[in-house]
C-alpha cells in the first residue's frame, strides 16, 4: 500500500534519513519504533507531503505520489494523527470530529467514533475543546477524528503517549479497526503498544536498522535501545537490512 524507496533527507546539518526504504502492506499495523529525535515524526511529515526529501520515491497504492500536494495525498486517504495534542480551541468535540469526515457524517456516526476510543458521547459531544481536557482526552479525540476521516493509511504519531492503561485498550481496538479498512503506520518510542502491530521497524542513525516481528523488535529495543547512551549512532553490527515479510 505504502512504499518508500531510498529516502534521503538532510535538515540543517543533520542527515535525518540515509537511503531509507520501508513498506506497509494492506491490513498491516507497521510499528515504527525509535528513541526521541530519530526522525519518526519527520518521516510522517515526508509521507504527508509537508517536507520534500532530497532523494527517494513514495508510492501509495502503486501510484508515485512524490509530486502530489498535502491535500491530494489526503484525498487519496493518507491521514495523520499528530503527535502534539490538538491545539484548536473553541470547537465542540462533535464539530472537531465532524470536519474530518470527507462526505459529511451523522451525529450517530460521530458518537460511534467517540465510543470507539472510549469517550462516552453523552459526556463529550457538546464539550468545547479547551485547556480543561486532559492530554489523554485530546489524543483520543484526535483518534476519533482520524476514524471519521476513514483513512486508507492512518499515520499515528505516538497515539499511546499520555494515555492511561484502560484507555489504551480502547485506543488499540480503534487502531485495529483502522487496519481492517486499510493500513496503519504506528509511530512510537515505547514498546508498550507493539503488541497490536504486525511488524516493526527500528529507526536509528538515519536508517531502519532492522525490521522484525513485534516480539523480536520489543526484545531488541529493550536490550539495545531503551538504555542506549549513544542514541542515533548504531554500531555497524546492529544494522541488519532486509525485511521480514514482505
Ligand atoms: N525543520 C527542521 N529543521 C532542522 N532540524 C529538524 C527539523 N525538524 C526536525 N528536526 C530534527 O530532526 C530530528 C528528528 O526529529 P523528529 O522527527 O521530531 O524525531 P522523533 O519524532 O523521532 O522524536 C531531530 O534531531 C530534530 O531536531
Ligand atoms: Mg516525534
Amino acid at each position: 500500500m505504502l512504499k518508500i524507496r531510498n529516502l534521503t533527507l538532510t535538515l540543517g546539518e543533520k542527515k535525518i534519513f540515509d537511503d531509507v526504504s520501508l513498506e506497509v502492506t494492506r491490513g498491516e499495523i507497521y510499528a515504527l519504533l525509535g528513541r526521541n529525535g530519530t526522525g519518526k515524526s519527520t518521516l510522517a511529515a515526508v509521507i504527508l507531503g509537508l517536507i520534500k526529501p532530497e532523494k527517494g520515491d513514495i508510492y501509495f497504492e502503486d501510484e508515485l505520489i512524490n509530486d502530489l500536494s498535502l491535500t491530494e495525498r489526503a484525498k487519496r486517504g493518507i491521514i495523520l494523527a499528530w503527535q502534539k495534542n490538538i491545539t484548536v480551541q473553541g470547537l465542540t468535540v462533535r464539530d472537531y470530529v465532524r470536519v474530518s469526515a470527507p462526505n459529511g457524517i451523522s451525529d450517530a456516526e460521530v458518537e460511534g467514533h467517540l465510543e470507539a476510543v472510549g469517550l462516552s458521547c453523552g459526556e463529550y459531544l457538546d464539550r468545547v475543546i479547551d485547556g480543561k481536557l486532559s492530554g489523554g482526552e485530546r489524543k483520543r479525540i484526535e483518534l476519533a477524528s482520524v476514524l471519521a476521516a476513514k483513512p486508507k493509511l492512518a499515520i499515528l504519531d505516538e497515539p499511546d503517549s499520555g494515555i492511561d492503561a484502560v484507555s489504551l485498550v480502547m485506543v488499540e481496538s480503534a487502531i485495529r479497526r483502522m487496519a481492517q479498512d486499510g493500513a496503519v503506520l504506528l509511530i512510537t518510542h515505547t514498546e508498550d503498544i507493539l503488541g497490536i502491530s504486525t511488524r516493526a521497524g527500528i529507526l536509528c542513525g538515519a536508517r531502519v536498522i532492522r525490521e522484525a516481528k513485534p516480539d523480536a523488535a520489543v526484545q531488541y529495543f529493550k536490550n539495545h535501545c531503551d538504555y542506549c547512551e549513544t542514541v542515533n549512532t548504531p554500531r555497524l553490527d546492529e544494522i541488519i537490512t532486509g525485511s521480514v515479510n514482505p
